[in-house]
């Protein structure tokens, strides 16, 4: 797996702060989900950034952006194949949009317990699975598990991804069946 460089789009900063002034709900004050989710569409429409992304075929790449209200944000490429395994953001909201192609996002309509259990065996009917096709996004709440995929043979997606407060850390889970089990806690550094 390749990591480009992390790399600022002034480009894309601009306008990012030329929304923020525009919304005068956002101030100083965190940015809420849907905050980061406009801005996460506003990124990926932006064809000029989208087209700055390096593309390896062997691993996914990714940029920093300079999200709103001093949030993480990040555009990725997935080849095709690749996929995040399953994980959360601890106690980060977020939002993500694809740009190009199509990602598939597996989740879990379930709050977690936050600590203190290695395993866990869910419940029926916890699992939900949506198509985000190029241009469709959604936002997420504190706690959020899930999986993204890029599951085309053939093309590479390209996505943009945005988090409040910036990522302190990931839990990564495996899954086997209906059990969860806690692999381990990453930094976000390692992360997608
Ligand atoms: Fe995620």
């Amino acid at each position: 797996m390749s990591v480009s460089p992390t790399v600022s789009s002034s480009a894309f900063s601009a306008s990012a702060t030329s929304a923020s002034i525009a919304s005068p709900a956002s101030g100083s004050s965190a940015p809420t989900q849907s905050e980061l989710l406009d801005f996460a569409r506003r990124a990926a429409a932006d064809a000029e950034l989208v087209a700055s992304l390096p593309l390896d075929p062997e691993g996914r790449t990714w940029v920093r952006l300079e999200g709103p209200g001093g949030s993480e944000a990040w555009l990725i490429g997935w080849p095709p194949g690749t996929g995040t395994g399953w994980h959360d953001h601890a106690d980060s909201v977020g939002a993500f949009v694809t740009a190009a192609g199509e990602l598939k996002e597996y989740s879990l309509a379930a709050r977690l317990p936050t600590d203190g259990w290695k395993t866990l065996e869910l419940t029926d009917g916890v699992d939900r699975e949506r198509r985000l096709p190029s241009g469709k996004g959604r936002s997420f709440g504190r706690h959020h598990v899930h999986e993204v995929l890029n599951e085309s043979a053939e093309e590479h997606a390209i996505s943009v991804h945005a988090y409040y407060p910036p990522l302190p850390r990931i839990r990564r889970y495996s899954r086997t069946g209906q059990v969860l089990r806690l692999e381990h806690v990453e930094r976000p550094e390692d992360w997608q």
